[in-house]
């Protein structure tokens, strides 16, 4: 399924979809700050272990990469194993969305003021 995807310039995109189902031994992607990495390679090599990259496969590993506080020379490391870019699909603004919250606050508040009225 990987191979249909749309290319620009020489990048490949790849959706969340397409990388969570890397997730095994001998078959494993990381995404990290929005770059996907095939690390199948890389797995036994790993100085933290493979259990940990495991844990992260198909996944946005960005979080616990960073928390670890790698070396420059671990992020020059992640280069060898890049394979092209997340396609993020931001989120639609839906004004209609907030509309719809204060409506139903003012719905709220009137209820609340008549029924304090009324008791
Ligand atoms: C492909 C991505 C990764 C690369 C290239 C990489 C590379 C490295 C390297 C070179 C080190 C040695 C210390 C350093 O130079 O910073 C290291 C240590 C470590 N990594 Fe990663 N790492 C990757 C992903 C991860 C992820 C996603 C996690 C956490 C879930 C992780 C957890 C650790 C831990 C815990 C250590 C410390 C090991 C120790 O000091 O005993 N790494 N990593």
């Amino acid at each position: 399924m990987d191979n249909d995807k749309t290319s620009d310039g020489g990048v490949k995109f790849y959706t969340l979809e397409d990388v969570r189902v890397h997730n095994m031994i001998n078959d494993t992607w990381l995404i990290i700050h929005d770059k996907v990495y095939d690390i199948s390679k890389f797995l036994e090599e790993h100085p933290g272990g493979e259990e940990v990259l495991l844990e992260q496969g198909g996944a946005d590993a960005t979080e616990s990469f960073e928390d670890v506080g790698h070396s420059s020379d671990a992020r020059e490391m992640l280069q060898q194993y890049y394979i092209g870019e997340l396609h993020v699909v931001r989120k639609v603004h839906f004004p209609h969305k907030h509309a719809w919250k204060s409506i139903k606050l003012v719905c709220y508040t009137v209820i609340r003021v008549i029924m304090r009225v009324i008791t």
